[in-house]
């Protein structure tokens, strides 16, 4: 896939990885339109990065997701790369009775929201000569962390999901990709820290973009970066031909 010449969506990129695409896909000279929550991060994204296009949205919100999608597809209809980025990470003790407002928030977001935002612009896509969903999943898709259970049945839902999706637009001009981070030093799980100063820790935010950026670039539509390869070693094999009947 080409990086420069598109228009692309980011979601969750006032920080983090999501931050970190929109600047890569900024300078290779796309035009780039990101989202979230904080307002203040957003406006100062569009001060740095003259002509980067940003817009407040909760995600985890339906009505929001439609308002985005119906903006997005209006103002820009030359939008042809869709990035589901934005997620939460919580913990969860499930031997105790669990706050379903927390799951509800986490699945909301990991989920529900990418799940909705791929249906809402797949039509829009298909019509592009050349177009992508570029979903974030994570090594935690492939082997979870029993501490933050919800957080790793998301992402594993997401692989899943985006197997599926990529099956169902085979014979369109959308690519379908999955990035699967390793632990990437990020704020991520921030909220859990102690010390606010703390940070994630983890592969240098550098490493992570320069290597999914190859990925893109080079068409590897299912790319576990860094340390999640060796997580990725237990994938579906049997995907292809359980499927290839349908
Ligand atoms: N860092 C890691 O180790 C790691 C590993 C594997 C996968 N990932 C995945 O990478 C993605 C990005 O995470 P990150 O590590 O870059 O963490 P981060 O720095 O905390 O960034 C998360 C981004 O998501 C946005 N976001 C969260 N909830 C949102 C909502 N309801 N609506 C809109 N935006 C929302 C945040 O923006 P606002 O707060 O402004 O809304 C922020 O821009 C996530 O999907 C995460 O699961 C991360």
């Amino acid at each position: 896939m080409k990086i420069g010449g598109n228009t692309i969506l980011i979601t969750g990129a006032t920080s983090g990885i999501g931050l970190a695409f929109a600047e890569e896909f900024y300078k290779a000279g796309s035009k780039v339109i990101v989202c979230g929550r904080r307002e203040d991060r957003l406006k100062q994204l569009g001060e740095k990065y003259p002509g980067m296009i940003t817009k407040i949205c909760d995600v985890s919100v339906t009505d929001q997701r439609k308002e985005l999608a119906a903006w997005v597809i209006k103002e820009y209809p030359e939008t042809n790369i869709i990035m589901n980025n934005a997620g939460i990470q919580l913990t969860c003790d499930m031997t105790q009775e669990v706050d379903l407002d927390r799951v509800y928030a986490e699945v909301d977001t990991n989920l529900i929201a990418p799940l909705h935002i791929a249906s809402l612009f797949a039509p829009h896509l298909k019509t592009k000569q050349d177009a992508a969903i570029i979903n974030i999943s994570s090594g935690l898709a492939f082997v979870p962390l029993a501490f933050m259970p919800v957080y790793c049945a998301t992402k594993a839902a997401i692989h899943s999901l985006t197997l599926s999706l990529r099956h169902q637009l085979r014979d369109t001009s959308v690519k379908v990709f999955e990035i699967a981070p390793p632990s990437t030093d990020t704020e991520l799980g921030h909220d859990r820290r102690p010390d606010k100063t703390q940070t994630h820790g983890g592969l240098p935010i550098s490493e992570f973009i320069t290597e999914a950026m190859e990925a893109i670039k080079n068409d590897t539509l299912e790319a576990p970066i860094a340390h999640s390869k060796v997580l990725h070693a237990k994938r579906e094999e049997m995907f292809e031909q359980m499927n290839s009947r349908f």
